[in-house]
């Protein structure tokens, strides 16, 4: 329409068409770019754009201008010198290993990732040739002995999912660069409002924006971001096998992660003082938090991280799955399975995110049926406080 010649004198202003408007001042917001295919003058010009000789949209699915933008704001928060904004964070992790990786490649893969990433690495990948040994992250010694001549890449979450162990990204990034292999961090639980893993040594580091950094549970993205050097092959596979993401919600996600350093510090302050009452409660078993002294990775957390200990606490309760239950029932917190919402919510593992586990890599992970995750948003803290303790009362009675 915007470009149509029928467009140009459709005018109801006298001396003026609609394109003419629209060239008269810019937008301070951009607009959302509904558009599969952008219109070209001329067969030279589309020549010249799809050869990526001159700068400018074609087709949605290889580039377009929500996108762009959207990559531009995780590219200065990450300082990372490329981007790329997928349709998921399942797409952003397979545009990382189809972009890198051959048949014949080996990777080691953390026994402590999200389960359809572990899905995606350790089987899917088996089919394409592409070999994988799962490491304990947190033994540095174990992975340099997993460690073989075909070992190209490195798979870990900077804060793993139920209990928040946090990884050694600089000890793992060496570990990787002295195998001639890349090390890609899942930075989804940190954000890089709170961790930003290329500094540290990272090649990559991907996040699922469909969680707090977009924070407001109405989003499915992903993002890949790196350096220069690995980026050759990352916007053909994107376009190829079809992993592009979608202008709505690239606009979205705009809007959210403007907000994201507020949220997050907001997010930090009351996960610890959710935290720190936890620990303090008689009918809490444990509690997992990153900014508690007792957490086995407080150190390193305060080594790498920035402003905080993050928005996700973990917690067990002595009574089981009918403890876990009554928290549930009491509806103080709503139960929602995923994360990162600007809303406090709450998931339970062992029947949500961890129920492809059996029970003895439950144990030995150390989630019980009485495991409870909280993924605190920005409600009042005495609000998500009160929530917590009204819930735990009712369970215990
Ligand atoms: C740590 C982590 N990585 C990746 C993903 C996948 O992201 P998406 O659901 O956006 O595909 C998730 C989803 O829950 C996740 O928690």
């Amino acid at each position: 329409m915007a470009g149509s010649k029928k467009q140009e004198t459709s005018s109801n202003l006298p001396g003026t068409n609609l394109q003419q408007r629209l060239n008269a001042t810019v937008p301070h917001n951009m607009p959302l770019y509904l558009a599969s295919v952008w219109q070209c003058e001329s067969t030279e010009q589309a020549d010249r754009l799809l050869a990526g000789e001159l700068d400018g949209y074609v087709y949605q699915r290889d580039r377009h201008p929500n996108a762009d933008l959207f990559a531009e704001a995780c590219q200065l928060l990450h300082q990372a010198e490329r981007v790329a904004i997928t349709s998921s964070g399942m797409a952003a992790i397979s545009l990382a290993v189809f972009s890198q990786l051959q048949s014949g490649d080996h990777l080691l893969v953390s026994n402590q990732l999200y389960g359809r990433t572990t899905l995606l690495l350790t089987s899917e990948l088996q089919r394409l040739g592409i070999k994988c040994s799962l490491i304990d992250p947190y033994d540095l010694e174990s992975v340099r002995n997993a460690v073989t001549s075909e070992t190209r890449m490195i798979v870990v979450e900077t804060i793993a999912n139920p209990l928040l162990r946090i990884v050694d990204i600089r000890g793992l990034a060496q570990i990787a660069h002295a195998a001639d292999a890349l090390l890609l961090v899942d930075n989804t639980f940190a954000t890089p409002a709170i961790c930003k893993p290329l500094t540290l040594g990272a090649d990559l580091v991907m996040e699922s924006v469909s969680k707090f950094i977009n924070g407001h549970g109405d989003v499915m993205l992903g993002m890949l971001a790196g350096r220069e050097e690995h980026w050759a092959r990352v916007a053909m596979v994107n376009a190829a096998w079809g992993f592009a993401s979608s202008p709505l919600e690239c606009w979205l996600a705009c809007r959210g992660i403007s907000t994201l350093t507020l949220r997050m510090q907001q997010a930090c302050t009351t996960a610890q003082a959710a935290a720190e009452l936890l620990a303090e409660r008689e009918d809490v078993e444990s509690v997992q938090y990153p900014g508690l002294e007792s957490h086995p990775d407080h150190a390193l957390a305060s080594e790498q991280f920035i402003n905080g200990f993050g928005h996700m606490v973990t917690f067990r309760l002595p009574g089981g799955r009918a403890a876990a239950d009554k928290v549930i029932a009491s509806g103080e917190i709503p139960f929602c399975p995923s994360l990162g919402d600007v809303s406090t919510t709450l998931s339970h593992p062992t029947s949500t995110s961890h129920r492809g586990l059996s029970e003895q890599q439950r144990v030995e992970l150390g989630i019980t049926e009485g495991t409870i995750r909280l993924s605190v948003g920005v409600d009042p803290t005495e609000n998500v406080l009160g929530n917590l303790e009204k819930a735990l009362d009712e369970a215990s009675e």
